[in-house]
């Protein structure tokens, strides 16, 4: 008997199959069980009546438990009714695995608590299914983006002895006679040394924050894909991240409707995600939110909150440029225009959901980049070959980085990023 997936159940019609997954649920009326059954590449019914599969295999039948391991074999009838358009007359069942106990997760509604708890067995279900699926795509969307743009991909390391971006929240590492190393928070500065070498590069990998806040933002292990480019300012830079973000939005959206439907998502805003975006200076960012009642001061960081209430004036993805340089990180280049400002942007997704993508052009004369380091008390010993890089060769670049798991959350509308990572790591959540 052929073995086949459920996904290409439909090319063997009135055809003796072998289906090998887990049986999700089992509904029984009389003699007659419903077995839902999935296996990764879909779900399907199998219907097993008593009397054609005979008592032995009636009795394996009304024994098996919720997430049992089955090998099921029948014949695959088209069915209007089905959700799939297929259903499976059962001939048999042969039992992997029977569970002894209840499975954990029932139909009614469990807390997001209870839910990361069991992740391991949550990620069964279909919503986790659907995530998945679709970073999956995007994954692919983004790094097809780059090949097709002739980027060269360059994996930066994930042990450094630089620090990158802010000082508290890195993650120290017993480095053997060398003392500590960190996990890197951003694999910008090596993208700009491959930048000088390669021109166009870009990196996609995980990416550490020792981040104490516990905001539906924050993850301590997130996936970041970073791009840098010579001979390229700001605005450059914003309009490579528009085509990009663009790019996997529609990706997402031509392959995914029924995952979308899923996770309950609206389409419609997503519709609206085309280029240019929207541009916002941060000083009129900051007037437009002091108008809302935001305490917000110029010089400050946008929060959280701030950045909810701005997206929610835009239908499109918004980036806000050129915000103070005390609020930024030392490698950004000050704004000839106004020294106190550097030249930046955020990109802030639609919706409420805020930051996606941190940018800026980089701090390419070789004294101003040092005087921030120092200003910024960094340890200069372990920036010599970032230096060295504005003493050979230094050209205007740029680049950005974009948070994987944060622009799925916007994509998907699910409100909490951890849902967007197979296992997600928080400040309080290690396990499973
Ligand atoms: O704005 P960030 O800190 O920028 C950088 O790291 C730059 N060195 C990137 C570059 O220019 N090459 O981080 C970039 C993005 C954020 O916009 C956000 O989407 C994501 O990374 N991110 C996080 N995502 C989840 N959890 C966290 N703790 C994150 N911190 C940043
Ligand atoms: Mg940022």
């Amino acid at each position: 008997m052929e073995r086949v997936l459920i996904a290409d159940i439909g090319s063997h019609v009135d055809r003796d199959v072998e289906i090998r997954g887990w049986l999700y649920n089992i509904r029984s009326k009389g003699k007659l069980h419903f077995l839902q059954l999935r296996d990764g590449s879909g779900r399907i019914q199998g219907v097993a009546e008593e009397n054609t599969v005979g008592p032995a295999y009636a009795e394996a039948i009304r024994g098996l438990k919720m997430e049992a391991s089955v090998k099921v074999r029948g014949r695959v009838r088209r069915d209007e009714r089905a959700p799939t358009g297929f259903e499976l007359t059962v001939a048999d069942v042969e039992v992997v695995q029977n569970p002894d106990l209840d499975y954990p997760i029932a139909k009614k509604e469990h807390g997001i608590d209870f839910l990361l708890e069991n992740r391991h067995l949550w990620l069964r279900s279909s919503r986790p299914h659907a995530m998945m699926r679709i970073r999956d795509t995007a994954i692919m969307a983004f790094r097809l983006f780059f090949h097709e743009e002739g980027f060269l991909l360059i994996d930066t390391p994930i042990l450094t002895g630089s620090i990158g971006e802010s000082a508290g929240t890195l993650f120290e590492v017993p480095y053997f006679d060398l003392g500590t190393a960190y996990l890197a928070q951003t694999g910008q500065l090596y993208l700009e040394a491959a930048c000088a070498a390669y021109g166009r590069v870009y990196n996609f990998g995980p990416t550490f924050r020792a981040e104490k806040s516990k905001t539906r933002r924050h993850l301590t292990e997130f996936w970041m894909l970073e791009a840098e480019v010579a001979y390229a300012d700001n605005e450059d830079n914003m309009r490579l991240q528009e085509r990009m973000v663009s790019a996997v939005v529609t990706a997402v959206l031509a392959g995914h409707r029924d995952d979308l439907a899923v996770l309950e998502r609206d389409t419609t805003p997503l519709e609206k995600v085309t280029v240019p975006f929207d541009r916002q200076d941060y000083g009129d960012a900051v007037k437009a939110l002091q108008a809302k009642g935001s305490a917000i001061q110029w010089g400050d960081d946008l929060g959280g909150e701030d950045e909810t209430v701005l997206t929610k004036m835009h239908e499109r993805p918004v980036f806000v440029t050129n915000y103070p340089k005390k609020a930024k990180a030392f490698y950004m280049k000050e704004n000839p225009a106004n020294p106190d400002t550097v030249l930046c942007s955020d990109l802030l997704a639609p919706e409420g959901y805020g930051e996606i993508i941190g940018g800026s052009q980089r701090e390419d004369v070789l004294e101003k980049l040092l005087a921030r380091i120092r200003e910024e008390k960094l340890p200069e010993e372990s920036y010599g070959w970032y230096l060295d890089l504005r003493k050979f060769g230094s050209v205007p670049h740029s680049g950005y980085g974009i948070g994987l798991e944060r622009t799925l959350a916007w994509i998907c509308g699910v409100q909490h990023i951890r849902e967007c990572i197979p296992f997600p790591r928080t400040i309080s959540r290690i396990y499973p």
